[in-house]
C-alpha cells in the first residue's frame, strides 16, 4: 500500500451469498467493528437497493454482449491463444450456466455486437452507454461482456456516462470459451470465461456496487474502473488496481468489498451522476481526441499530424511527472494556440502529473488512456476548459476511496411533544402504481378519535424523504396524502414514520413497502 493510500480509511463489507451478514472493518485505526455495525456504506438508497436483492424474487439482470475472448471459439480444446474472438452468441452462453444461474438472477441478454474490443469507435461506445441504460429501465444491473484489451476503457466509459446509480459490472476472459460448433461443445481446458460470466451475473444481481459506477468482476477480483488496467498480455490474473488495489473479491458465496470508489458517498442525492449525459448529445459531437506518447527525443511530428487530422484534444503521456522532449513540447505550444487542449499524464503507469497550464490541463494520477476518454467528453460538453480542469479535479481525480461517514438523522425542528394513545399504522400504497402518475399512499392513525393527534409522519421513497405530514390532517383516522411521481419504472421502496418514533407501529416487511412502479 502506498503512502499516500495508508492513510485513507479502509473498510469492508463481507456480504455471505445474497443475504445481509455485514462485517466492516475499520483499518485506518485498526478497529474491528462490531456485528452490529451492519452498514458501512452509510446510503440509504445504497442499503435499500442491496436490502432489495436479498428479498424474496429474483433480481433481474441484463447481459449486454459485445463479444471478446470470452465468446471465442479455439481451434482445439488444449488452445488459450489461437482463436477467433466473438464467435458464439450470448444467449448459447448463458445456457451453459443454467441451471444454476437461474438460481442468481432471471437473466436475459442483449446481442450489443460481437468482435474483439478494439473494433469498437467512440460512436459505438456512445450507444452502448444507451444500451446499458435501456437495460436498466428494466432490470436491477447489467453485465457487459467485451474483450479484454481494451476492457478497461469499456469501462471507464461506461463509469463516465451511465447515468443510472444500478450495478454496471463488465467481465471478459483470458481463455476462449470452447472450441466446437456451439459453446456447449469441446469447452476449453481450464476456460475462466464460465466462472467470470457466473460471477460477474452475481455481483450485479446482488446489488454489492450499487452507486459505485462501473466495476470490472475478472479472475474473482472486484476492481473500480478509474483505476483498473490490463498489465498482462495471458494471464488469467491480468486486471490490477496498481495504486489502491482491487476494491474487493467474490469468492464463491461471499463478496467482499474491501473499499468503494469516492463517488458511493453521493449515492443519496441526484449529484451522483457524472454531467456525461450522452442521450442529450449526437454523434456528431463527439471530438477526435488523441494520445501522444513521450520517450526519448521523440518527434512534434507526432502532435502535428494528429493536429492536422482534427484532433481538438491530445493526451500526452510523459516521461516522469509528465516530460515531453524538446520538439514535442514545442509542438504542443503550438497546437495550444490553435486551440487545442492538453492534458499531461504520465507514461510510469502510476503517480500524479500536477503541472497545467494555458491550454494544458493536469491529468493527476490518470492513466493516459482514461485521460483521453475524460477528455473527448469534456470537449462534447464544454467550450470553456476551466470547467473541463475543474471535471478533471471533481470526477478524473477524486478521493481514492470511499470514506464511511456516520448517518446523520435531520434534527426536527421543533421537539414533538409526547403524545399517548397516538401512533400511525399500516402503510398502504394504491396500486396500480405508473410511470408519471400520482402515487397515493394512506397510513391509518389509531388513537385520534380520542385524542388531538399530534406529531407528523414523514415518507421517504428509496431513502430519500419525499413528504412530511402533519398528523393533523388526519380525516377519521386516515392520512391521505400524494407522494412524487416516479419517472422511471421499477422497483420503489416506500416507507412512513411517524414521530415521535417511540409510538409507531409501522413496521411491517422491515419498514418498507415494496412497489413495482410499472411502465404506462
Ligand atoms: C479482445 O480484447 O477482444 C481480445 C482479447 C480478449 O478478449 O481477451
Amino acid at each position: 500500500m502506498t503512502k499516500k493510500n495508508s492513510k485513507r480509511a479502509l473498510s469492508a463489507v463481507a456480504i455471505a451469498g445474497l443475504g445481509l451478514s455485514v462485517l466492516a472493518i475499520g483499518a485506518s485505526t485498526g478497529a474491528t467493528a462490531s456485528p452490529e455495525t451492519q452498514v458501512v456504506i452509510s446510503s440509504a438508497t445504497y442499503q435499500q437497493a442491496v436490502a432489495a436483492a436479498a428479498a424474496p424474487g429474483s433480481p433481474k439482470v441484463t447481459v449486454v454482449a459485445t463479444g471478446g475472448t470470452l465468446a471465442g471459439k479455439a481451434t482445439g480444446r488444449d488452445t488459450f491463444g489461437s482463436y477467433r474472438a466473438g464467435t458464439y452468441l450470448m444467449t448459447d452462453l448463458l445456457d451453459q450456466l443454467r441451471p444454476e444461474l437461474d438460481g442468481v438472477a432471471a437473466v436475459d441478454s442483449v446481442q450489443f455486437g460481437n468482435g474483439g474490443s478494439s473494433s469498437y469507435t467512440i460512436e459505438k461506445y456512445r450507444e452502448l452507454t444507451l444500451a446499458v441504460e435501456e437495460a436498466l429501465k428494466t432490470s436491477d444491473g447489467v453485465v457487459v461482456t467485451t474483450g479484454t484489451d481494451t476492457m478497461e476503457e469499456f469501462a471507464y466509459w461506461l463509469d463516465l456516462t451511465v447515468q443510472s446509480k444500478k450495478p454496471v459490472v463488465i467481465t471478459g476472459a483470458m481463455r476462449p470459451w470452447a472450441a466446437g460448433a456451439t459453446a456447449s461443445e469441446q469447452p476449453v481446458i481450464g476456460t475462466d470465461g464460465p466462472a467470470n460470466l457466473y460471477n460477474a451475473v452475481k455481483l450485479a444481481a446482488g446489488q454489492q456496487t450499487y452507486c459505485f459506477g462501473t466495476v470490472l468482476m475478472l479472475n474473482d477480483e472486484i476492481h473500480a474502473a478509474r483505476e483498473v488496467r490490463k498489465t498482462n498480455t495471458t494471464r488469467m490474473d491480468t486486471f490490477g488496481s496498481p495504486s489502491n488495489g482491487p476494491l474487493g473479491y467474490i469468492d464463491e458465496g461471499a463478496t467482499v468489498l474491501n473499499h468503494a470508489p469516492a463517488r458511493v458517498a453521493k449515492c443519496d442525492g441526484d449529484a451522483w451522476a457524472t454531467p456525461f449525459d450522452v442521450s442529450t448529445i449526437t454523434p456528431a459531437d463527439l471530438p477526435k481526441v488523441e494520445i501522444a506518447y513521450a520517450y526519448q527525443e521523440a518527434s512534434g511530428s507526432m502532435i502535428e499530424g494528429l493536429v492536422g487530422d482534427g484532433a481538438t484534444g491530445i493526451v500526452t503521456m510523459g516521461t516522469g511527472a509528465g516530460g515531453l522532449s524538446g520538439t514535442m513540447g514545442a509542438a504542443r505550444t503550438a497546437a495550444v494556440g490553435n486551440g487545442v487542449w492538453f492534458v499531461s499524464t504520465t507514461r510510469t503507469g502510476t503517480g500524479n502529473v500536477t503541472g497545467s497550464g494555458n491550454g494544458i490541463i493536469a491529468g493527476g494520477d490518470l492513466q493516459g488512456t482514461k485521460a483521453r476518454l475524460l477528455l473527448l467528453l469534456s470537449r462534447a460538453f464544454t467550450d470553456d476548459i476551466a470547467q473541463a480542469k475543474t471535471w478533471f479535479t471533481t470526477i478524473g481525480n477524486p478521493p481514492a476511496t470511499y470514506v464511511p461517514g456516520e448517518v446523520v438523522e435531520p434534527e426536527p425542528e421543533t421537539p414533538e411533544p409526547t403524545v399517548t394513545g397516538t401512533s400511525a399504522t399500516k402503510l398502504k400504497v394504491a396500486k396500480p402504481v405508473k410511470v408519471g402518475r400520482k402515487i397515493t399512499a394512506t397510513v391509518t392513525v389509531t388513537g385520534a378519535e380520542k385524542v388531538v393527534p399530534t406529531g407528523k409522519v414523514t415518507f421517504r421513497i428509496n431513502g430519500s424523504t419525499v413528504k412530511t405530514v402533519s398528523l393533523w390532517s388526519a380525516k377519521k383516522g386516515v392520512l391521505r396524502v400524494t407522494l412524487p411521481k416516479q419517472k422511471k419504472p421499477g422497483k420503489i421502496g416506500v416507507e412512513a414514520y411517524f414521530t415521535p418514533a417511540a409510538t409507531s407501529t409501522l413496521a411491517p416487511s422491515n419498514g418498507i413497502t415494496w412497489v413495482n412502479v410499472k411502465r404506462r
